[in-house]
């Protein structure tokens, strides 16, 4: 099973500390986006769709961060600013697992926690810490919300590579969008003032 392969990987580790924000908490930001059981289901519609294309969906997206030297950063040393491989490769693994938790999700509290862990681990109160790696202490908030849009939009040609119909393929990408825009919020936690998320 990927989750014990993966270095780094967190989801369902009882040693995590629990996620600020709470379930019910959790399900009014779901009613707030509109996501539904619906949705939930065609999440695992588009899981089985992208599961066999992972590779070339981080590649995708490691070559859109790889093109811009404003991203590229966020994964270079910080010494001498040159992308470190290993740090890239780390990642690149996790990011992998997420796709598919993103399409598993059942929003427990495992899930919830894990969330907290990852927004956590792009700002300075964790970043670099779980690979050792010699780059920059944060990832700024504002392009956290941009990459909202990439991660949404470069998924829609996989999705329409099963063999579903062209509403089905709407239903997945909404779907998919959704739960992006879920887990950003609460990545945001750290970033938003006390009291203030
Ligand atoms: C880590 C997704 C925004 C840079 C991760 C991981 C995921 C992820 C799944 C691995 C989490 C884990 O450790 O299990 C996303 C999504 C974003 C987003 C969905 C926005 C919608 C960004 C942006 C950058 C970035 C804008 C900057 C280029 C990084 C870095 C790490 C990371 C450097 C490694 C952090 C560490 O040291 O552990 N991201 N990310 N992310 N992401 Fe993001």
């Amino acid at each position: 099973e990927a989750r014990r392969t993966v270095p780094g990987y967190r989801l369902g580790d009882p040693a995590l500390p629990p996620s600020p924000v709470t379930l019910e908490e959790l399900e009014l930001l779901k009613k707030t986006l509109l996501l539904t059981e619906e949705d939930v289901r065609y999440l695992r519609m588009a899981g089985a769709v992208m599961q066999p294309q992972i590779e070339a969906i981080l590649d995708v997206w490691y070559g859109f961060v790889g093109a811009h030297p404003h991203l590229i950063r966020y994964f270079s040393n910080k010494a001498d600013g040159t992308p470190n491989a290993d740090y890239l490769a780390r990642v690149r693994a996790r990011f992998g697992q997420w796709i598919v938790d993103t399409t598993n999700a059942d929003y427990d509290q495992a899930w919830l926690d894990y969330q907290h862990e990852i927004g956590l681990r792009h700002t300075r109160a964790a970043k670099n810490r779980t690979d050792d790696a010699p780059s920059v202490d944060q990832v700024n908030f504002r392009y956290l919300i941009a990459f909202i849009v990439p991660i949404s939009a470069t998924v829609e040609p996989f999705l329409a590579q099963g063999q579903h119909s062209p509403d089905d393929v709407r239903k997945m990408h909404a779907a998919w969008t959704k739960s992006v825009v879920l887990q950003t919020i609460l990545w945001s936690y750290p970033y938003v003032r006390d009291g203030e998320f």
